[in-house]
């Protein structure tokens, strides 16, 4: 076996006592199993075994990505394991964490620091990322944001896998969005299974992704200031939470606390969004929620008390605290039906490659 055939079957555990206390019933898939540490393997690993078969890159060549981090780390573990370069653009928001693994790896990191017109970094680094495929010979653009691989690698993975552990006997999924890889591929496997399974998402405050105007938020690896392309169909989605940022920190904080489970910050908001959705539908049948990646990748913000407090984001994390989170949370969207935000001339402006749009 190779360190890639480690992606996927993750473990989907119980969260008893928090479960008990909000008398909910949620169940959490553990992506930080995977071998880069994230979910994101998932997606990348996917895209590149495409993009070998095709012939859209060649031994020796180079991977290049625009990423705040997950999918950079996964491509920069896909580089050394298979012999690729890798070129990572992420912008000043990457953590120190992030950066050192991505070098750990051995890729190459470069910080793109142009906000775009919504204010923040996506677009100028998607833009910076593909003109230097352009210039560089056999060099391959996975492009997360506009490679519709990236839902079909959940469709095919992540939603099937969570079908088979549970023999189907779920309530439904909730997962967080950005490039919409995850909810996109997730929710159209339940859509075709069936419409008694609850697809549900976690946006940021500040994302308008389902519509609205977008602004800076803190939640790393959360929200987009449009609809990407990997959610075909909105209608597929049967719930939108929005969580505040300063939520999914402590969300996060108690979770690791009180059931010795240590993940990220997204996994934060979307373990708050599940126990909601949980108490409002009361359901007999696990609701499961994906947990994105380990609190390993945020010792220095998430776990660390200095920056919590320059963050005011108070440093509590006793259980007591999911009542006052939970009743605070806003009612969910629901079956977002929003098409105004789906930005196709983006693919035009920012100079997607011709290799990443190859699945029309
Ligand atoms: C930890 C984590 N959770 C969730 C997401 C969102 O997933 P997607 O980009 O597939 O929508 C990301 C994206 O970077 C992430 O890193």
């Amino acid at each position: 076996m190779n360190i890639l055939e480690c992606t996927g079957n993750t473990p989907i555990v119980n969260i008893g006592k928090i479960n008990k206390f909000c008398g909910t019933n949620v169940q959490v898939k553990l992506e930080k199993t995977n071998p880069a540490g994230s979910i994101k393997d998932r997606a990348a690993k996917y895209i590149i075994d495409y993009a070998e078969k095709n012939n859209l890159i060649k031994h020796g060549g180079t991977i290049i990505e625009s990423s705040s981090g997950n999918f950079g780390i996964s491509l920069a573990m896909i580089g050394a394991a298979r012999g690729y370069k890798v070129i990572i653009l992420v912008d000043p928001k990457a953590t120190d964490v992030n950066v050192g693994l991505i070098k750990a790896y051995g890729a190459e990191v470069i910080v793109v620091d142009k906000k775009d017109d919504a204010g923040s970094y996506h677009k100028t680094r998607i833009q910076l990322a593909n003109e230097l495929a352009r210039k560089i010979e056999n060099s391959y653009r996975p492009d997360q944001c506009f490679n519709i691989l990236s839902s079909i690698a959940h469709k095919e993975t992540t939603a099937k896998e969570i079908f088979e552990q549970t023999q189907g006997e779920i309530s439904g999924v909730v997962a967080a969005v950005s490039t919409g890889g995850q909810i996109g591929g997730i929710a159209e496997f339940f859509a075709e299974k069936s419409t008694k399974y609850l697809v549900t998402c976690v946006d940021a405050y500040g994302s308008s992704i389902f519509g609205g105007e977008p602004h800076s938020y803190k939640i790393p690896g959360v929200g987009l200031s449009w609809t990407p392309r990997n959610i075909r169909n909105v209608n597929n989605i049967d719930y939108v939470y929005r969580i505040r940022d300063e939520d999914s920190y402590i969300s996060a904080r108690i979770l690791c606390r009180n059931e010795g489970i240590l993940a990220g910050v997204s996994s934060g908001a979307v373990v708050l969004s599940a126990l909601k959705l949980s108490q409002k539908i009361q359901n007999k049948k696990p609701l499961i929620a994906i947990l994105g990646d380990s609190g390993e990748r945020y010792l220095n913000t998430l776990f660390n008390d200095d920056w919590l407090k320059e963050n005011d984001i108070p440093l509590e994390s006793h259980m007591e605290l999911l009542y006052k989170l939970l009743s605070s949370i806003d009612e969910p969207q629901a079956r977002p039906n929003i098409v105004e935000n789906y930005r196709d001339d983006l693919i035009y402006s920012l100079g997607v490659p011709e290799t990443t749009m190859t699945h029309f």
